[in-house]
């Protein structure tokens, strides 16, 4: 398999590329359009076609490079069926596939950050969006977040997967770049909660300010990030 983790410094948002092969099939995953060059500068170094830009959830933060991608390279562009855009060439449901080649990712849908979050599962690594981070859980006080129904996607799906099943997380601000499942149960300390309502407590409780980019990334995002769209 070909895996590659990009950074992009201003959002501290990771996006990741997977492909079989050379010469093979791409997907993309929560791509940021300030890096759209870069991505597409790696893809053609490494002989790939780019057929998929995924995004795991509506961001906040940063401006999606899904309807860019979409213009340079003609690739599909994909989002879960719980978000409310018309602006992707596909819209996913839990129980399916995103595949490219023969890489197959398993779809979960993981609210709670937002009610349109979905993760993503090969056998040996979990993209979990900004449901599960490093030592972190996201956020759910807007987007229609629900610390309720993040319990139960963090303790009935993502923490059911294999413990050594790697953790890919959407964001890191720690210098953190992977962690496992295992790892997350044992040391994330938002996961130390006896049930439900502690965690909701927990969360409820955290009195965080508005990202800086809020007022324009989530309505550009309802647009696939294309600017005149939007
Ligand atoms: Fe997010």
């Amino acid at each position: 398999m070909i895996f590659r983790q990009l950074f992009d410094r201003t959002s501290s948002t990771y996006t990741y590329l997977l492909a079989e092969r050379t010469g093979g099939e791409a997907l993309l995953i929560d791509p940021v359009l300030e890096n759209t060059d870069q991505y597409i500068r790696l893809i053609e170094e490494l002989d790939l076609k780019l057929v998929k830009a995924v995004d795991t959830h509506i961001h906040a933060d940063h401006v999606t490079a899904l309807g860019a991608l979409r213009e340079r390279t003609g690739c599909m562009t994909a989002m879960g069926a719980m978000t409310r855009t018309e602006c992707v060439s596909v819209h996913f449901h839990e129980g399916e596939k995103l595949t490219a080649d023969n890489l197959h990712l398993d779809i979960l849908y993981t609210p709670g950050h937002t009610d349109d979050s979905y993760s993503f599962v090969l056998p040996d690594r979990v993209f979990t969006g900004d449901t599960l981070l490093i030592r972190g859980t996201g956020r759910t006080d807007f987007q229609n977040g629900d610390p309720a129904a993040q319990y139960d996607s963090l303790f009935d799906k993502l923490l059911r997967l294999p413990e050594d099943t790697l953790v890919y997380p959407a964001h890191d601000y720690n210098g953190m770049t992977a962690s496992t499942i295992g790892e997350e149960k044992r040391y994330n300390p938002r996961l130390q909660v006896s049930n439900m309502q502690a965690y909701v407590d927990l969360m409820n409780g955290l009195e965080l300010d508005d990202p800086r980019l809020m007022d324009i990334a989530v309505p550009a995002n309802h647009a696939c990030g294309i600017s005149d769209a939007a």
